[in-house]
């Protein structure tokens, strides 16, 4: 296929690049590197054996899009430009309600407009809100406490509208718990500007000596050890299931969400062993209070994606760690970094 990929120089963006072009497909990026850099397209390049086309541009403007579309012939979209730090979406919910539900209504615009029958949209397991059971699964209620929540609800229930005005396009909402980890290869992964929100580039940068201490935020949470259970995902999986999405959309239309999760929840302290094991290195850490908005507990049901898409997450917990710290150690060493 060929694919429109938005995002595709962020973190995921790029191991989805990876995979979709290593099972054949074609891909044009297009991403504004507003939290990205340029550099990404060559290491993927290094990776895939031959470079993604790539724009640097909005995906909420029209024009670009519908050129691109026209001039690449594609007829799919998997959509994952969008901004993603909780904290800053509460401080600031226009700048999400415009970057990531103004940019989304663009893209549907313009693929509406040349008629693109494929869509494939990166959502979250924040949606859900605080697990009201569990494992969860797609039919658990929605109840978003921050802006960057709704606006992937806002998402979901515009595309739920135009797929019920538009039988023949075929939607996929992919509602994604944990992603870590990073390609073998250690040439791309996360490397998140500023201090870290999410605890596994935290984790990677006090292994490394970048920062002094890991605040454990909570230690009272009703957990086996107290503090908090989510489901990682290796984001080599979470690639491959955006691959099996496309593979679905080629003989299903409607609108479908599947969680991409692996089923396990794993604590804040059993993810600092497994990581201390694996790069040989300690992390120190000291348990603070809870961090507002945090659930004690959040981990996927994945049969949905196992019977719809055939998928499921195969990569285990040390290869989280050490893919973590390869790239890590690949940056400290002289790679030059993806953020430079
Ligand atoms: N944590 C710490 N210290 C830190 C950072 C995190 O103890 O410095 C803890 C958190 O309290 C939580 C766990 O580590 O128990 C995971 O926290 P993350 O910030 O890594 O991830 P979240 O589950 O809070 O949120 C992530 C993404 C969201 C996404 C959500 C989906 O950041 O964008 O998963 O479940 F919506």
């Amino acid at each position: 296929m060929k694919v429109l990929l938005t995002g595709g120089c962020g973190y995921i963006g790029s191991h989805v690049a990876v995979v979709l072009m290593s099972a054949g497909h074609e891909v044009v990026i297009v991403d504004d590197l507003s939290n990205s850099h340029r550099d990404v397209v060559g290491r993927i390049a290094d990776i895939a054996g031959q470079l993604p086309v790539f724009y640097q541009g909005d995906v909420g403007d029209v024009a670009l899009v519908r050129d691109v579309i026209r001039r690449h012939q594609i007829d799919s979209v998997i959509h994952l430009a969008g901004f993603k730090s909780v904290g800053e979406s509460v401080q600031l919910p226009l700048k999400y309600y415009q970057n990531n539900v103004c940019g989304t209504l663009g893209l549907l615009q313009a693929m509406e407009a040349e008629s693109v029958p494929r869509l494939v949209f990166s959502s979250s397991a924040t949606i859900y809100g605080d697990p009201q059971y569990l494992p969860v699964d797609e039919a658990h209620p929605q109840r978003v406490i921050n802006a960057y929540g709704r606006s992937k609800l806002h998402i979901e229930g515009m595309l739920q509208d135009i797929s019920a005005s538009r039988p023949s396009l075929g939607v996929v909402c992919l509602r994604y718990f944990n992603p870590v980890g990073a390609h073998g290869s250690g040439l791309i992964g996360e490397y998140p500007r500023g201090t870290p929100n999410n605890l596994m580039p935290y984790v990677v940068q006090v292994a490394s000596g970048e920062r002094e201490v890991l605040n454990v935020f909570g230690g009272d949470y009703p957990t086996p050890d107290g503090t908090g259970v989510r489901d990682y995902i290796h984001v080599m999986d979470l690639a491959e299931g955006h691959l099996a999405a496309l593979n679905f959309l080629s003989s299903n239309s409607g609108w479908h969400a599947f969680n991409l999760g692996t089923g396990r929840g794993f604590s804040v302290l059993e993810m600092i062993r497994a990581f201390e094991k694996e790069s040989g290195h300690t992390v120190p850490y000291r348990i603070t209070a809870r961090r507002e908005g945090d659930v004690a507990c959040s981990y996927a049901d994945v049969q949905a994606a196992a019977r719809g898409l055939n998928w499921k997450a195969t990569r285990a917990l040390e290869d989280m760690c050490s893919s973590a710290w390869r790239f890590q150690s690949r940056l400290s060493t002289g790679g030059r970094s993806p953020a430079d």
